[in-house]
């Protein structure tokens, strides 16, 4: 099995899985079909969730990370009310990101950055959006604190996981997908409850489509 270390080289350098990944979750339909077919899941709460750091007040800081080739970015207002920040360990994700922001004519900063270290002050953002990302991470709780430390007083992290403990089909391909480095540990619905109170956040939600888990949490004011 690879290590963990192995599994973020294999993001960082990788250029097919990226790529194949990316395609398929800029396809509507096919993001759909995938998710149901192979996690029971239903993404369109997650189509809806991008459009969150729309409603925030002009000004507001958002981190997106992983952002991976940008799918988020399709819920965003145009123009440049918000500084939102796009960060991801992965060049070639990000080069596919960049190009997203440009054909939808937005103004994105980037990072290329580990979770593990993120290149920001605590207390930076107002929301932090964390999509498909932790089930992909070495260590998925330090994940979660590292996003916390980043969120100022009373900001929101929101985010989907792939959780194992939902179905013996889920969790075979979640372990191949383990095995072939594309994900990290295993993360179940409990631990990730655990890992966001352990952070510090109050008002914890998780909620289970199949094996994907939406989740939100709140930094005390
Ligand atoms: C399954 S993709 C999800 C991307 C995007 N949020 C989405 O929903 O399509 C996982 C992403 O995590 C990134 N990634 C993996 N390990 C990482 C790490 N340690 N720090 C930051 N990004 C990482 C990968 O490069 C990839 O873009």
């Amino acid at each position: 099995m690879e290590t963990d270390v192995e599994t973020e080289e294999r993001w960082r350098r990788g250029r097919l899985i990226p790529a194949l990944y990316d395609h398929a979750v800029e396809h509507e339909g096919v993001a759909r079909l995938a998710a149901r077919l192979m996690w029971g899941a239903d993404v369109r709460p997650l189509l809806g969730a991008f459009t969150a750091p729309g409603r925030l007040p002009p000004g507001s800081a958002v981190l997106d990370v992983p952002c991976g080739g940008g799918v988020a970015f399709r819920g965003l207002p145009p123009g440049d009310g918000l500084h939102y920040v796009a960060a991801d360990l992965s060049p070639a994700m990000l080069g596919r990101a960049r190009a997203q922001a440009a054909r939808r004519g937005l103004r994105i900063g980037f990072a290329q950055a580990s979770v593990d270290g993120l290149p920001f002050a605590a207390g930076t953002f107002d929301l932090c959006v964390t999509y498909n990302g932790l089930h992909c991470f070495p260590d998925p709780a330090s994940a979660v604190a590292e996003m916390a430390r980043v969120l100022r007083a009373g900001a929101v992290l929101r985010g989907t996981a792939l959780v194992t403990g939902v179905g013996a089909r889920q969790d075979a391909l979640a372990a191949l997908l383990r095995r072939s480095g594309e994900f990290g540990p295993p993360v179940s619905a409990a631990e990730l409850r655990g890992w966001l109170a352990d952070a510090g956040l109050r008002d914890v939600e998780v909620a289970l489509s199949g094996a994907l888990a939406y989740f939100t949490a709140a930094k005390p004011a």
